[in-house]
């Protein structure tokens, strides 16, 4: 049999059939976004129990009772046959505020701009930056997330379905087009109480196509600036502002970088992600030595930190893994950046994901305490870099006027 002969067995696939493909598979996925969402509209803050409350506040339960009975604490909903209390998000970032206030920005000192990169994908970073603005709000900071991916998953997780629900003008888009100056009054409330949102949606694709020929026309104007002072205004609204990135060295991730204090860089300690950190490494070295050397740009981060993500769980204790082993090289290559912390692979993460909700949006807390625990150092860890950064500008100022 001649190959002309033989039956075709599959239809050749035209631009009008991935067309077709591509309306269902939008179609089928905001259907199963506000099934997974429901009840209509969206998602609601978690309720938070007293035991995570005394976490919060680092106190043990005697201390807890005496904080309510003198008034300290509001005495929240109590709840069920056993009497546990439980209290609205609102009134916990209210409490933490007032009885945890050594950890707050101190007057004076500007908000702290971190961006959350890498330029492999599925490494976990969106992740990370939601978790991580869920848990500073938990201690009362108040932020503002920015949405820079095209795919807009931090926009998703926040409730937004963004094909549908984004107009270009909520976007840092009109910034990028030159028809705005600053990014002030952008930021939209969201679900969660103390954190608002600049969203994305993937309008967010057409900036890597608009700056590369805005900045042909006009020499003078600097892309990697676009972001850094747009943000002054957000500076002292927010006390931190968390930038999600996407997966690649686009236009909008280096001015990302450029308008951030600190950087967070999640790599999973696998050997192929390691290998593709050191790309990234060598991309974005490569780019600012550029930068510096035909612009005389200069710039310096409060931090840098390489967070090991989602790592698993160790089979046999006492034995060295394929995780151990991509782990020691990571610290031997960026031992000033690797961070304490460690984020495990987590099955009430990526259960939650699928619903399109965080590990802090449980409200319930059972079998997720490890998950929590990873998360709450991390963010503590983060808490901490800050702190340092504000305590340094405060001895500057007081420096200046001594
Ligand atoms: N600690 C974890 N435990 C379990 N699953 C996780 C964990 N961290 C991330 N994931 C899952 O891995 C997938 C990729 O994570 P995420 O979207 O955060 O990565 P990303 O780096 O932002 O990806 P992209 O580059 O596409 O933006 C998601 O399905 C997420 O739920
Ligand atoms: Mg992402």
């Amino acid at each position: 049999m001649l190959l002309k002969d033989v039956p075709l067995a599959r239809k050749s696939i035209d631009i009008d059939k991935v067309i077709s493909v591509s309306k269902r598979a939008r179609a089928t996925l905001l259907e199963v976004r506000d099934r997974m969402l429901e009840p209509h509209p969206r998602k609601t803050p978690p309720v938070i129990s007293s035991t995570r409350l005394m976490q919060l506040l680092d106190v043990d339960r005697s201390r807890f009772n005496y904080l309510i009975q003198k008034g300290e604490i509001p005495n929240g909903i109590i709840k069920g046959s056993n009497r546990g209390r439980e209290f609205l998000l609102a009134v916990v970032q209210d409490t933490v505020r007032r009885l945890v206030p050594e950890r707050l920005r101190p007057p004076g000192a500007p908000g702290m701009t971190l961006c959350v990169g890498n330029f492999k994908g599925g490494v976990g970073k969106t992740t990370l930056a939601v978790a991580l603005a869920q848990g500073l709000s938990l201690h009362g900071h108040k932020v503002c997330m920015m949405d820079l991916d095209p795919q807009a998953s931090t926009t998703t997780l926040f409730g937004k379905v963004p094909e549908a629900e984004v107009e270009e003008s909520e976007t840092v888009m009109p910034l990028v087009y030159g028809d705005v100056e600053t990014l002030a009054g952008v930021p939209q409330e969201t679900y969660w109480p103390g954190i608002d949102l600049i969203p994305s949606a993937p309008y967010l694709f057409g900036a890597d196509y608009f700056l590369p020929s805005r900045q042909a026309d006009d020499p003078s104007f600097e892309f990697w600036e676009l972001l850094n002072g747009a943000m002054d205004p957000l500076r002292d609204k927010y006390d931190v502002i968390i930038i999600d990135t996407p997966p690649t060295l686009s236009y909008l991730a280096t001015a990302a970088f450029m308008a951030s204090d600190g950087m967070i860089v999640p790599v999973p300690p696998e050997a192929l992600d390691y290998a593709s950190s050191t790309m990234f490494w060598g991309q974005f070295a490569e780019l600012f030595a550029s930068l510096r050397d035909s612009r005389k740009l200069s710039k310096t981060f409060d931090f840098v930190k390489i967070v090991l993500s989602k790592v698993k769980a160790k089979k046999v204790k006492d034995r060295m893994d394929a995780t151990d082993a991509t782990r020691s090289l990571l610290q031997h290559t960026y031992p000033e950046f690797i961070g304490r912390c460690e984020l495990p692979v987590s099955d009430v993460v990526s259960n939650a994901a699928a619903e399109f909700r965080t590990l802090y949006d449980l409200s319930s807390y059972a079998g997720s305490a490890k998950a929590v625990a990873a998360f709450d150092a991390f963010v503590e860890e983060i808490e901490l870099e800050m702190l340092e950064t504000w305590k340094s500008v405060q001895e500057e100022v007081t420096d200046g006027v001594s």
